[in-house]
């Protein structure tokens, strides 16, 4: 097709390029396993409970899902003790972010976040003719508020904030945090990305909800992709004031959230005790991928989330190549611009094991390069 067709802000955004297949990599190397640690799925898979009710939900595929997701947002609004009318669910964190930027960006406003970080800030933005002002983060890889703040013009529409940042797995403090909103000028609106708030176990990190429960006119973002393990359904939700939600709703799909989505978004907040034992698996596959990364001389970084971010000291690409025959998929960090940085999930047990031994057999002399 002739390009000059093509809407002119296309010119300026990249493709996103997906962790590489599973079955991609079976193919190739004719293996029976492969081990996605690269997208930062949840390897457990969700709550046996979430599994029958998606079975049930398969009943009623003939039928359309109720377009306001009102149970769910229903059961939400109960567990946070927020009203159902300050929820809006879509069809993945990703499709709320791009309809949170549509519904509030003009041609010329100013989206201010820090990089690197989720590369759907900056492609939205550019699509609405908005201009991306990308502010590196601080030396120990954490959302840069107060330079951030620095960068706040006339023109600034939205500030967003991905806590925890994506790939440096990095949380701004309550403290920056709440210094920051109290600040900020009126007409810039506030939003807080927290595809990974369920990993955190940290006295001094807020959650948007938190502070929007206390007043803050702030938007929190959230995903049933990651602690719950659905990321292959596709169901997120917006935390905001209903007048905040009000143009975002305009344009969002009638049926945004379908029908099983929503069936396993509900079972999966009812079942508490799943998540206490993928809490502490991943914490333990954290210790130990982190230990013996660093006794591969790679620089491991501090995470609150269910992944790394691990310098390798290497060409990542390179050792992303040398991985695939093993079946093990990891994520280089070479479009964030960072050749020598790896971003690696949390596996299971073994793995996490697999993973460490490989890499044993396959640079044993990494701490002498
Ligand atoms: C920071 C961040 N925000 C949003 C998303 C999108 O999540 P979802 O699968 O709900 O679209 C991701 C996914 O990786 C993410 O890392």
């Amino acid at each position: 097709m002739n390009k000059t067709l093509w809407r002119n802000a296309l010119d300026y955004i990249n493709p996103y390029i997906p962790g590489k297949s599973i079955e991609d990599v079976k193919k190739e190397y004719q293996l029976d396993k492969v081990v996605r640690l690269a997208s930062n799925e949840n390897p457990q898979g969700p709550s046996r409970d979430v599994v029958k009710a998606i079975q049930k939900s398969l009943n009623q595929l003939n039928l359309y899902p109720d377009s306001t997701a009102k149970n769910l947002r229903e059961k939400l609004a109960i567990f946070y003790n927020i009203s159902r009318e300050e929820i809006m669910t879509t069809n993945g964190a990703d499709n709320a972010i791009t309809l949170l930027i549509s519904s509030y960006v003009n041609e010329g406003d100013e989206v201010v976040y820090s990089t690197p970080t989720f590369p759907a800030y900056r492609s939205t933005t550019i699509l609405m003719g908005g201009i991306p002002v990308e502010v590196p983060v601080t030396e120990d890889w954490c959302f840069d508020l107060n330079a951030m703040y620095e960068r706040i013009t006339d023109k600034t529409k939205l500030v967003i904030i991905c806590n925890p940042n994506n790939p440096t797995g990095t949380i701004v403090s309550k403290e920056n945090l709440v210094d920051f909103l109290d600040k900020v000028p009126n007409h810039v609106q506030v939003i807080v990305d927290e595809a990974y708030a369920e990993y955190i176990d940290d006295k001094d990190y807020l959650t948007g909800i938190q502070l929007f429960k206390e007043n803050y006119p702030l938007i929190t973002v959230r995903t049933f992709s990651k602690f719950y393990g659905l990321a292959g359904l596709r169901v997120g939700y917006v935390v905001a004031k209903r007048d905040i939600l009000e143009p975002v709703l305009r344009i969002r799909e009638p049926f945004a959230t379908n029908r099983i989505a929503i069936d396993a978004a509900i079972a999966a907040l009812d079942d508490r005790e799943y998540g206490k034992t993928h809490l502490k698996e991943t914490r333990e596959g954290k210790n130990y991928l982190s230990k013996e990364l660093g006794s591969l001389g790679f620089e491991v970084f501090p995470s609150h989330t269910n992944f790394l971010f691990v310098h390798l000291k290497m060409d990542s690409l390179k050792l992303f190549k040398k991985l695939l025959p093993y079946g093990l998929i990891i994520r280089p960090c070479a479009p964030w611009g960072l050749s020598e940085y790896a971003r690696i999930t949390i596996g299971i047990k073994k793995e996490n094991e697999l993973f460490i031994k490989t890499l044993q057999k396959e640079i044993p002399n990494h701490i002498k390069i």
